[in-house]
This record gives C-alpha cells, sequence and structure tokens, in this order.
C-alpha cells in the first residue's frame, strides 16, 4: 500500500484504487517485525490470542490487561503497517464512558493506531462515542466470536434472507457510526459482495469470499502453529509446528548424546 506509514486514511482510500488490503493478526515483537516487513497493510492484534496464545476455548477470557500487553509488543515491532488492536469482551459493552476510556488506553499505552471491536446496530452508539472522542474503529460484523460463543456457536451468516438483512444492516449501522473499515467474518460470498458494494468502506473479510476489499486470517493458522480449529476458509502458508517440533527434537538428541554443547560452543580461561 505504502513505502510510509500506512494510514486510517490509506486504508479507506484502498477501497477507491481497487487494491485489496492484507491483514495478519500478530501478538508479539518478533512475527510483527516479520509481518511488517513482508508489506502488509494491517497488523491485527486480534483477541484471538486468548486462544492461540494463551489456549482458552474462546476469546471470551481475554482481559484488558493480557490485550494491552500483546498490543504494546506488537507495535513495537511495525515501523509501516497500520496497527490495530482487538477491545476484548467486557472492556466495551458495559457502560459507554468505560469503553471510550479503554479504547483510549490502547492508543495511549500501547501505541495502536486503531481499535476494533465486534457488533453492528447493537454497539453503534458505543463506536460513535469512540470515534467522536477521536479514536479510530474498525468495526467486525457477521460471526461475532465473542457472542457467538456465548449463544450458538460459530455459525455462518447471511445464509437466510432475515440473516443477510441483520449483516447489511450491521454494516450501515457501522458506516453512520463512523468506523474506518469492518471485517465480516463467515459471512456468505453473496451477502459479503452485496455490504461491499453497498458501503463506500472496506470490507475486510475471513471466511466471506472473494468480494471483500481486504482479507485477514490468524497468523497461527497460516503459519501452522494452532490446530485446535482448522475452519476451511483458512489456507495454510507453512507448516511451523512440524519444524519446530524436529527442531526441538534434534536440541534434546543432541544434549543427550553429548553432542551438544561442543567446543564451537564453549568458552575458555585465558591462556
Ligand atoms: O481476533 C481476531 O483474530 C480477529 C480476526 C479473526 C478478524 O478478530
Amino acid at each position: 500500500m505504502s513505502e510510509k506509514k500506512v494510514t486510517v486514511d490509506d486504508v479507506m482510500k484502498a477501497k477507491s484504487w481497487g487494491r485489496k488490503i492484507v491483514m495478519i493478526t500478530s501478538y508479539d515483537f518478533p512475527t510483527a517485525q516479520l509481518a511488517d516487513k513482508s508489506g502488509v497493510d494491517i497488523v491485527l492484534v486480534g483477541d484471538s490470542a486468548s486462544m492461540v496464545v494463551l489456549g482458552n476455548k474462546n476469546t471470551i477470557p481475554i482481559t484488558m490487561e493480557e490485550m494491552l500487553i500483546f498490543s504494546r509488543a506488537a507495535a513495537r515491532g511495525v515501523d509501516r503497517a497500520l496497527v490495530v488492536a482487538d477491545m476484548p469482551f467486557m472492556s466495551y459493552n458495559v457502560r459507554r464512558e468505560k469503553a471510550i476510556e479503554n479504547a483510549m488506553r490502547f492508543v495511549k499505552e500501547s501505541g495502536v493506531d486503531a481499535v476494533k471491536l465486534e457488533g453492528g446496530l447493537s454497539v453503534q452508539s458505543t463506536v460513535e462515542a469512540i470515534v467522536q472522542a477521536g479514536v479510530p474503529v474498525m468495526g467486525h460484523i457477521g460471526m461475532t466470536p465473542q457472542t457467538a460463543s456465548l449463544w450458538s456457536g460459530y455459525r455462518i451468516q447471511g445464509r437466510t434472507v432475515s440473516s443477510a438483512k441483520k449483516v447489511i444492516e450491521d454494516a450501515h449501522s457501522l458506516e453512520q457510526a463512523g468506523v474506518f473499515s469492518m471485517v465480516l467474518e463467515l459471512v456468505t460470498e453473496e451477502v459479503a459482495r452485496i455490504v461491499t458494494q453497498e458501503t463506500k468502506l472496506p470490507t475486510i473479510g475471513i471466511g466471506s469470499g472473494p468480494y471483500c476489499d481486504g482479507q485477514v486470517l490468524v497468523l497461527h493458522d497460516v503459519l501452522g502453529l494452532y490446530d485446535k480449529l482448522s475452519p476451511r476458509f483458512v489456507k495454510r502458508y507453512a507448516n511451523l509446528s512440524e519444524t519446530i517440533q524436529k527442531a526441538l527434537e534434534s536440541y534434546g538428541d543432541d544434549v543427550v548424546s553429548g553432542r551438544f554443547t561442543d567446543h564451537e560452543h564453549t568458552f575458555h580461561m585465558d591462556e
């Protein structure tokens, strides 16, 4: 998108340029550095960290303090990409003032550029208040994992007319609230296409087909580092679990056999 620091404005303009937006999650300094160097447009410090880093069953348990730690580490690794932090469950859904305060904590204490929160019509006034307070917001509609894990589980959205209408209504609510882009998660290709055509804002899809203005995946899925869930929409580009496993087994074998440590890796007294 740009050699220079990617801004919220650049992301919004990408749609009119017809340039697809690349977003990937990261939760730490080294992978954020690698993602930035690879040229992605947006690094998302997703609350998927709850599962892929902390080993929880879903995204509900992760806290503000944990998300701030991950966000700070990732933001330190990024020079160019836009960095967006996920607001965790309960950080924006209880009181409006608290939501504004928490959004501001992300930009002030962790140095990210924007926040993301889940929901459409139901969070419209909260999103509006955060944007009014000066913090750019990315929306997230379709299947929203924080509440989906409490109700129906992870289900495709937009299969029926009423479900399609709900996704489209949510997209319009977010556009009115002032988000700069929105994630469409697990939305049928047909509905994702309508939303993408109807809104001026870029849509970033995950499991929502090719018509979105950009795509996002979870880093651990792309790299083959998390195999508890393997949804059909994920494309795996590496098998790091196998690589790491083999490296650690070799290290163990070397220690047990005495091949490590050796002359090359040992220090000696002066003559
Ligand atoms: O938490 C996350 O990783 C996300 C993406 C799946 C969009 O919200």
